[in-house]
């Protein structure tokens, strides 16, 4: 099925999944890039992208685009694609507040024959309950007036090999035609093979589950770290001795953080509670990421107080975002590392290149700097793996630290298999 060219195309939600999607579409059809932070939009019209996935070339190549915050610029859309955020609340259970309020704006302008396509993360039944919830009403009825389908992001920030074109795209929808005609819409920006789902609900689950089996595997592998590290046996010489063999899976020790992996696993818990399953592994394997951070911190406290003991420590953490080579520091389990620290005698100061400190300090009170001093800190904390701390920083690491300090390369960084060691200079 050939797609119309003079289609309209809204995306609710300009974030890290929303903007690439948008610009995407945005080289093709009139597109609305929808967002309710004003600053957000505000930056964007000035084609500046605050998350730096986009230059200002990039933007100005979606020829079609238009940002905004107000709704009423979307009336006589024919493609909603919902990509707000799916948090949890502070009991770890899922907030659809954002997909919630996203349907009640679409239901006050839909027009017949238009298409809502969800791609924000969410558990087996979202979509069509919401749905039917916010847009059914007496005179508009599913599968007649309107249609929905979900489509679940795989886009990783950061990463310029896996962009949203090279991606496989999963599609479902509510009906066949249905399926044609959203199959048809993502075919004219993606490249790459498009599959299709029977259900709605077997494309939810197939996202959930990629998301929540990285969580799992990740979490073995802190466990075996755990116990590898009660016997003093260096997890990264085991790692390196066992990824010999054909079919190990390549998994590394790790601070679980962001809003995708350690988020979405509550979403599949959430939904197997409902259904009177109480989840063995899930759940447990969330807890065990979620704990790392203060194991980690005591581990360092009494390698500094066994070491060197002194009353006060200061304390380089090297990374900030939540994983490597991104900006990105929402939910990043380095924060728990740092709290336990600061009530443990350390003064912080937090070096990440790739961060914007201004964003950082607004959010967070901590010591974010610009440039980690000469012979200053008694404890260098090496947390993310960025590339440009390799080029920069990880070469010349002793020249920050006072005449012995200790280096803790928690994702060896420094290739050198040593995880906690004293340098004296
Ligand atoms: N970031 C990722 O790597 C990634 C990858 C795959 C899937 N996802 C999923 O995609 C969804 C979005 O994630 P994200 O990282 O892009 O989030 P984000 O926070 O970067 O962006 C979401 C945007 O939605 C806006 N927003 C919130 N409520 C809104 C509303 N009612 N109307 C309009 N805009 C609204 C926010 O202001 C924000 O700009 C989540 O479900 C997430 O789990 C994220």
């Amino acid at each position: 099925m050939k797609i119309n060219k003079n289609i309209k195309v809204a995306v609710i939600g300009c974030g890290y999944v929303g903007l690439p999607l948008a610009l995407s579409f945005g080289k093709k059809f009139k597109t609305f890039g929808f967002d309710l932070n004003l600053e957000r939009i505000k930056n964007l019209k000035s084609k500046y992208d605050s998350n730096n996935e986009f230059s200002k070339q990039d933007i100005k190549k979606a020829k079609f685009i238009s940002f905004t915050y107000n709704y009423k610029d979307l009336i006589g859309i024919d493609y909603f694609i919902i990509t707000v955020p799916t948090p949890v609340n502070k009991n770890n259970s899922p907030s659809l507040k954002h997909l919630e309020e996203s349907f009640k704006m679409i239901k006050k302008i839909i027009k017949k024959g238009s298409f809502i396509i969800l791609e924000s993360t969410v558990y087996p039944g979202v979509t069509r309950n919401l749905a039917l919830k916010f847009i059914e009403k007496n005179n508009f009825k599913l599968n007649n007036d309107y249609y929905i389908g979900y489509s679940p992001e795989r886009i990783n920030p950061g990463d310029r090999v896996h962009t949203i074109e090279k991606i496989t795209k999963v599609v479902s929808a509510s009906d066949e035609y249905a399926l044609k005609k959203i199959k048809s819409l993502y075919s004219s920006i993606i490249s790459a093979k498009i599959f299709t789902t029977k259900t709605i609900e077997v494309a939810e689950a197939a996202k959930v589950i990629e998301n929540t089996q990285r969580d799992v595997n990740i979490a073995l592998i802190n466990e075996i770290e755990l116990i590898l590290n009660k016997m003093n046996i260096n997890i990264y010489e085991v790692l390196e001795a066992a990824n010999t063999k054909w079919n190990f899976l390549n998994f590394k020790p790790g601070l679980v953080g962001g809003h995708c992996i350690g988020v979405d696993p509550y979403y599949l818990n959430y939904i197997a509670k409902k259904n009177n399953y109480s989840t063995k592994i899930i759940k447990p394997s969330r807890e065990i990421n979620d704990s790392i951070a203060n194991i980690l911190a005591k581990r360092f406290i009494s390698n500094l107080n066994k070491n060197l003991n002194k009353k006060k420590y200061n304390i380089l953490i090297l990374g900030f975002a939540f994983k490597e080579n991104i900006s990105d520091f929402r939910n990043t389990k380095i924060l728990n590392l740092i709290n336990y620290l600061q009530k443990n005698n350390c003064n912080c100061y937090i070096y990440d290149n790739n961060i914007e400190i201004k964003k950082a300090k607004k959010i967070h009170k901590l010591n974010f700097i610009i440039k980690p001093n000469k012979d200053y800190y008694d404890g260098i904390f090496i947390a993310v793996n960025h590339k440009s701390f390799k080029k920069n920083i990880l070469p010349n690491l002793s020249i920050y630290g006072k005449s012995k300090f200790i280096i803790y390369d928690y994702k060896n960084s420094l290739n050198n298999n040593k995880i906690i060691f004293k340098i004296e200079k």
